[in-house]
């Protein structure tokens, strides 16, 4: 009998154990996330072995350890390429600055930065080190450089390290990353063998050197809603103007200024299963930039001409290889219903998410009041949600579309 306790049965996660003093911690990982029924296959760097035994390793696992990038057994059916497909996710833990580095510049020089590269399942890194050597410019960049590759990023704790300095660098709690493998696969089912992308932030639209246009746009309902359908299972693009939230977990996400990037970014992620415009996108941009500065010349008025940019989520409602759920958002300060229904009909979505930004709301704050409405042939079905916090209405959302698209092809 499958217990709730063994739900996760059947998935599998390829955990690398790297080198440092919280390997030893990787050997409790591996009994708790097969606690949960996971299969777990672990690869152990030459730097793990240094502080755990591949014995231990395998007796944990049940499952044959993995170390040489050379071994003559395992390379005689390309072992690598079969390791790095073979399982649903890589788990990195404990991960060192060290194969943090070598995945950030795609080095392969061992089994595990081979596997890293060959891979085409999400994979989450679970960093652990001595806290300056986490706040190490280089090691930052390495992160970001990850995250924004659509790597998980398992943060790692604040506390006493084993080199008795206190700051941020523990390998985060064990049942911590027990939770988020288990939520990532249980979050994850539905979605699974969809594609989707995501507008988020605002568009800025250079004037000159040091100007621009811009619509306010904090992003995060944008960012929230990719994550979400990131851990209901779809594989997620998201396509962000310049915001300061940070990168989604397990998205794609690929940053633009201006809205006519924007457009071009979204092209080239077609064909997708759902497109989520949320970006505020400026709607002008002045017709010409200035290549300088633009200077005073006395009390003399400047006129702008603005031309209109192009309309992101009407040319994917339209496209020939339009999504099969397109949904928009309507950012209006008066006449809400009567101007979103009009929007919906306008830009050829399917569904529409509509905010009242009157009186400065919505911008930035970490909850929304929305009405979602729906087109189903002639009709539009609308429901106003209860305010919630843009993660929930993000969840609410993917969990709409979730019943919406059925199974994939
Ligand atoms: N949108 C877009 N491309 C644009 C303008 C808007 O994709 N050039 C999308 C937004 O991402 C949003 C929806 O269209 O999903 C509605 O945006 P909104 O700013 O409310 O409407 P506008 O089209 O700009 O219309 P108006 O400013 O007249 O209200």
């Amino acid at each position: 009998m499958v217990t709730a306790s063994k739900q996760l049965s059947g998935r599998r996660v390829l955990l690398i154990i790297s080198g440092g003093i919280a390997a030893y911690k990787g050997l409790d990982l591996i009994r708790r996330l097969r606690d949960t029924g996971l299969d777990v296959r672990c690869i152990l760097t030459s730097g793990g072995a240094q502080f755990i035994t591949p014995l231990s390793v395998a007796a944990l696992s049940e499952n044959k350890v993995h170390t040489d990038i050379f071994s003559l057994t395992d390379e005689s059916g390309m072992g690598h390429i079969r390791l790095a497909r073979e399982c649903d996710l890589v788990l990195v833990a404990p991960a060192s600055a060290n194969i943090i580095a070598r995945a950030a510049r795609g080095l392969a020089d061992d089994l595990a930065s081979t596997v890293l590269l060959a891979t085409d399942k999400p994979v989450m890194f679970a960093p652990a080190m001595n806290p300056v050597m986490l706040a190490n410019a280089a090691v930052q960049e390495n992160l970001e450089t990850l995250r924004k590759r659509g790597y998980g990023i398992i943060e790692p704790g604040v506390g006493g390290t084993a080199c008795g300095e206190i700051g941020s660098g523990r390998l985060a709690e064990v049942p911590d990353i027990v939770t988020i493998v288990s939520d990532f696969f249980l979050k994850n089912a539905p979605l699974r063998g969809f594609k989707a992308l995501v507008t988020s932030g605002p568009t800025f639209e250079p004037l000159d050197p040091v100007r621009f246009l811009g619509n306010r746009s904090s992003g995060k309902q944008g960012h929230a809603i990719a994550e979400a359908l990131a851990f209901a299972g779809a594989q997620v693009t998201l396509i962000s103007g310049p915001v300061n939230e940070a990168p989604p977990r397990f998205v794609q996400t690929v940053q633009v200024q201006t809205a006519r990037e924007m457009l071009e970014a979204c092209l080239k992620s077609l064909p997708v299963d759902i497109a989520v415009c949320a970006a505020a996108v400026a709607d002008f941009r002045p017709e010409d930039v200035s290549d300088r500065k633009i200077k005073k010349s006395g009390n003399d008025p400047v006129s702008l001409k603005l031309v209109q940019n192009p309309d992101i989520l009407a040319t994917l409602s339209q496209s020939n290889q339009r999504p099969k759920l397109v949904i928009g958002f309507a950012a209006e300060t008066n006449d809400g219903m009567e101007n979103a229904k009009a929007k919906l009909a306008k830009k050829g979505c399917d569904w529409l998410v509509l905010n009242d930004v009157g009186g400065g709301k919505v911008f930035g704050q970490d909850s929304n009041i929305v009405t979602l409405l729906r087109k189903s042939g002639n009709d539009i079905a609308s429901d106003t949600w209860a305010e919630k916090s843009k993660k929930d209405v993000a969840r609410d959302l993917v969990a709409a579309a979730v019943a919406f698209m059925g199974k994939p092809a």
